[in-house]
């Protein structure tokens, strides 16, 4: 059942040189999402703790760690210290992953786990009652400003149902190529956590209108 969305926005496509203002516009928003990339599991290299240390003093909003890297588990420590709340962990990037999810809850921080488009639901199912939020790629892993891939729409809709069934309230994210268009989209496929980066940075609105508009769709999906 969803009870409201939450919109996070993703810092990879924020202004890079001037990361504490970027993150000050966007206070209204739910959560802080930011997007940990070692150019090993994924093409590309971003940011560490260090970058989340010095802006948790900027910021009132909860931070999550999305981990795109190898070796995942040698990251959860240096994550908390920099003051993160949740760490979002690939089932791809390692061997041992409830072992991984059981390090992230020993740690006392919220654990997620997310899922590359083309790694079925069938990688977490044993798993699923241990999670705070499961979060759906919405396009290969790697970069900002990506359109959505189509094909995971069903895969939301399996995903509501399952944990519907189960009686779970995890969390269902979707992060990637999410505008005001994909968001409706994924709403009502049963999405309500919302990952977006470009829309949110790189439009000419005010990212709190943005991040409004986003929000209201889900009242919106609650009215129905
Ligand atoms: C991609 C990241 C996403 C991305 C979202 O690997 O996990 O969080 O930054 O960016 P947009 O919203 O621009 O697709
Ligand atoms: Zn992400």
């Amino acid at each position: 059942m969803i009870t409201g969305i939450e919109v996070a926005p993703s810092i990879l496509n924020a202004d890079f040189a001037d990361l504490r203002s970027e993150v000050a516009k966007v206070a209204t928003a739910d959560w802080l999402h930011l997007d940990i990339m070692d150019g090993h599991f994924v093409p590309n290299l971003s940011f560490g703790p260090a970058v989340a240390k010095a802006l948790r003093a900027h910021s009132d909003l909860p931070f999550e760690a999305h981990l795109m890297v190898a070796n995942p588990e040698v990251y959860i420590e240096p994550f908390k210290e920099a003051g993160v709340a949740r760490v979002l962990v690939h089932p791809e990037g390692t061997i041992h992953l409830h072992r991984l999810v059981q390090q992230i809850k020993e740690s006392g921080l919220e654990a997620g786990v997310a899922l590359n488009p083309a790694t079925p639901l069938s990688a977490i199912d044993l798993l699923l009652p241990d999670l705070d939020m499961v979060l759906l790629m919405t396009v290969n892993p790697g970069f900002g400003g990506q359109s959505l891939i189509r094909s995971v729409l069903p895969k939301i809709r399996q995903l509501r149902q399952k944990l519907t069934t189960a009686g779970l309230h995890c969390r269902i994210g979707v992060d990637g190529g999410i505008n005001q268009t994909t968001a409706a989209e994924v709403i009502a496929a049963g999405a309500d956590f919302l990952v977006a980066g470009t829309h949110i940075f790189r439009n000419n609105e005010d990212p709190a209108q943005v991040i409004a508009a986003l929000k209201q769709l889900g009242t919106a999906k609650l009215a129905d």
